[in-house]
């Protein structure tokens, strides 16, 4: 499976650009983390990916052809979990995943049996999904996702309320199944990344920032990295960011992250939560976004397409 995104750019009705001229291609076996703040555009990226969305500008390719003339062949190798989902309380465990194989026309009569063996929920089929814990109804959401073994899993923040054993577990779940398929999960939880993703994707403000693997966005931070102390009520200078604050008999160290180093700071090695950090706050990378914004604001006024 081969998905092409050609710069595309989605405006909501209100007039918000949730994302600008975002293009990337991912093909089968990759597992894709995408990473970003509140707001970034994360969901809205995979809104289109799975045609809940229409671009205002720009295509989505399925295997070469657009994703709108195949939404059939897009559903049924499709498992995706949103980021907010209504779960029909009343019915089991085992229900309602049934339920979602009829919806999903998966013909194989083990396949609920067989993805809650996979997820270690066969003790909760039974529950009502009312009585689940919100950690659970999470698991159940992931459960659903993976059903009839999809080729193209798309999870939207799918480790929000599990534990960190449960993370854990489901890192190595996602990691397992993406091993011949395409899996994008965002997240803006750094460690989730690190786990499993072999690629990650940072978007902020509707834009792309980085696309490649994890020591490539590592290594772009090498040198921007420090450890400074401060006095009690001593400032950080200007253009350094705070990742960490512990307070010391010898005063506050500070782990920071600049684009030139005070020298004063000694340099660190720069973890995959500093490389992401230091993406997003760049200065470099904020005219970026400034330069993209001023060119987007000559095109307003144009169709929005929604669905
Ligand atoms: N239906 C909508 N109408 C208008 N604006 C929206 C809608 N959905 C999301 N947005 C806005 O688009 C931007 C991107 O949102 P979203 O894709 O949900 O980001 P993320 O998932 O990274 O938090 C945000 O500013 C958000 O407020
Ligand atoms: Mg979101």
């Amino acid at each position: 499976m081969k998905i092409d995104v050609n710069h595309i750019t989605m405006i909501y009705p209100s007039g918000k650009k949730a994302l600008q001229d975002v293009s990337l291609s991912a093909e089968s076996p990759n597992f894709i983390g995408i990473l970003g703040p509140n707001g970034a555009g994360k969901t809205t990226l995979m809104k289109l990916l799975i045609a809940g969305l229409l671009p205002t500008r720009g295509e989505i390719l399925l295997d070469n052809k657009s994703l709108l003339s195949q939404e059939k062949y897009l559903k049924s190798q499709l498992g995706y979990l949103p980021q907010s989902f209504g779960l029909y309380e009343e019915l089991t465990v085992w229900q309602f995943l049934d339920y979602m194989a009829a919806l999903k026309n998966i013909k194989d009569a083990k396949a609920v049996t067989t993805v809650l063996e996979r997820t270690n929920m066969t003790e909760q089929k039974k529950i009502r999904i009312r009585n689940l814990s919100g950690g659970q109804r999470q698991r159940v959401g992931i459960t659903q996702a993976l059903l009839g073994n999809p080729q193209l899993i798309i999870l939207d923040e799918p480790t929000v309320g599990l534990d960190p054993e449960e993370r854990v577990k489901f890192r190595n779940i996602f990691s397992e199944m993406a091993q011949d398929k395409i899996v994008l999960l965002s997240t803006h939880i750094v460690e989730d990344v690190q786990a499993v993703c072999s690629r990650v994707l940072v978007i902020h403000d509707g834009l792309i920032l980085f696309d490649g693997t994890p020591s490539a966005l590592i290594a772009q931070a090498e040198n921007h990295v420090g450890i400074c102390f401060a006095q009690p009520g001593g400032t950080v200078p200007d253009g350094c960011q705070i990742v960490s604050k512990v307070h010391t008999a010898d005063g506050i160290r500070s782990r920071i992250i600049a684009e030139q180093l005070p020298p004063y700071a000694q340099p660190s090695e720069p973890t995959l939560e500093d490389a992401y950090l230091y993406c997003i706050h760049s200065p470099a990378r904020r005219s970026r976004i400034s330069a993209v914004n001023s060119s987007v604001c000559e095109n307003q006024g144009e169709e929005v397409r929604i669905r």
